[in-house]
């Protein structure tokens, strides 16, 4: 594969900053992120209050653990507006979760954030091997969900030309890809793959497609994945991660020359990781729940945003930022079957050794009794669908399963085209379990 580190003459100066420069810009932005959800959020000035501290007390980076944490709670609490620091009128965008379970979280961005927000992901698509000048098709999500129009206005920023056709019509996807040529795609991982059976199933090899660079995020995926998708298209896959609390896509982004974890936009994000049964902040290199306060946004500052997400603060490489680690899964979304703490991330490497499985797949929860039981989903490939051949698949997944993983799954392997398929975020986990009371 091509090359495409951009030139250093390209990058922002603050992405080559010394760790003092972007340390000391941290501390400054740091200052007035907290007296402005102070003095302007009533939500944030009750919090801190609560909690005896001030935004004075703030003299040192370190000094941001003195500070009570957020949860998404906090804006289910005040929905749907309770936490904005500007008047409801400064607000030129909102976008909102879906909200599976009760109220959605909103958030809203003044003229000033929507920038930022840009400039952000614009920095993402460039580290990815995008450039001024490309075709980026996004096929992200438009609408409440911030990877569509976050992606959109990036890439415009970035000088390129944007296709926006959002997700679902997998045949048209195909079509628009063959006739505009993009040389970035922009798009969920699991859905990716459902582009690529299309390529397929019109006959066409994706790796004859224009797709250079594929920027892949909103959901957890494995390095084996990542070369499932880069051999099937000959493109190179990058990793981008946001959250629509602390902005949307563009919170970090991988370097396409590295490939080794996700450099955190230090200058706009505070990145801090912690122990989340205690709550003590953690120092690079452990493992923990990422938490973020924001250093730039006006219409809703962020302070110490438990995220759920668990990874590890790594140095620098590419960029003087900070990188994490891929993603290893949600708290939320570990499964604990019997004793042993599971993430579907860690059942995707297993099936991506499997020759004869397809990379779909989804797990299931049940109870048996009194015992918990999970069965992975799969199905096989075309060249592998005969019953024999699945039948040979599900028993080495399992093998794999329990031999790496440590569980007994039970394993199905469909016919092709069996497996659950996505369009956006792809659900990993469906739990019939009865609801503990
Ligand atoms: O998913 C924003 C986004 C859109 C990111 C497009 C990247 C690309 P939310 O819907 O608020 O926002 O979901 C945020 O998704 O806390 C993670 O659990 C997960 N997530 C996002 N990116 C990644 C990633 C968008 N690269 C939640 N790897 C986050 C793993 C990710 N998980």
């Amino acid at each position: 594969m091509e090359d495409l580190a951009p030139r250093a003459s390209d990058l922002d100066p603050i992405e080559t900053a010394s760790r003092d420069e972007i340390a000391a810009l941290q501390l400054e932005r740091l200052k007035w992120s907290l007296a402005h959800a102070y003095e302007n959020s009533a939500f944030y000035r009750q919090r801190f209050d609560a909690h005896g501290v001030h935004p004075d007390d703030l003299h040192t980076l370190a000094d941001l653990a003195k500070f009570p944490f957020t949860v998404k709670s906090d804006l289910r609490d005040t929905y749907p507006f309770g936490m904005f620091a500007v008047p409801r009128e400064k607000l030129v965008r909102i976008h909102a979760s879906s909200g599976t379970t009760g109220k959605p979280t909103v958030v809203g961005y003044t003229a000033r954030d929507i920038d930022t927000w840009a400039q952000c992901v614009a920095r993402s698509i460039r580290a990815s091997g995008g450039r001024a000048g490309d075709i980026v098709h996004v096929a992200y999500g438009y609408g409440l969900f911030t990877g569509g129009l976050g992606a959109h206005y990036g890439a415009e920023k970035l000088g390129c030309t944007v296709v926006p056709i959002s997700g679902g019509m997998t045949e048209r996807q195909v079509t628009l890809i063959q006739d505009f040529k993009p040389r970035v795609i922009m798009v969920t991982p699991s859905y990716m793959l459902s582009i690529l059976d299309e390529f397929h199933r019109q006959g066409l090899d994706p790796r004859d497609s224009s797709l250079a660079v594929g920027i892949f995020g909103a959901e957890p995926w494995t390095n084996a994945m990542r070369a499932e998708i880069e051999q099937a298209f000959d493109m190179h896959a990058v990793d981008i991660y946001g959250l629509s609390e602390v902005m949307g896509p563009g919170v970090a982004n991988e370097c396409v020359e590295t490939k080794d974890g996700l450099h955190l936009w230090e200058d706009h994000f505070y990145p801090e990781v912690i122990d989340p049964a205690t709550g003590a902040v953690l120092p690079d290199g452990e493992m923990g729940e990422l938490v973020f306060t924001t250093l730039t946004k006006e219409g809703l500052p962020i302070i110490r945003y438990r995220t759920r997400d668990l990874t590890r603060l790594l140095p620098g490489t590419a960029r003087s930022m900070r990188r994490m680690e891929k993603i290893t899964g949600r708290s939320d979304d570990m499964i604990i079957l019997r004793g042993v703490n599971v993430f579907p991330t860690q059942v995707e490497e297993q099936i991506l050794k499997c020759d004869g499985l397809a990379p779909h797949f989804q797990i299931e929860l049940a109870r048996e009794g009194r015992m918990d039981s999970m069965t992975v989903h799969t199905e096989a490939t075309a060249a592998a669908a005969t019953p024999d051949a699945r039948a040979a698949s599900g028993k080495e997944l399992a093998h794999h399963i329990k031999s790496v993983i440590g569980i007994s799954a039970r394993v199905t392997v469909h016919e092709p085209g069996g497996a659950p398929r996505s369009e956006g975020k792809a659900k990993r986990v469906v739990d019939n379990r009865p609801r503990q009371g």
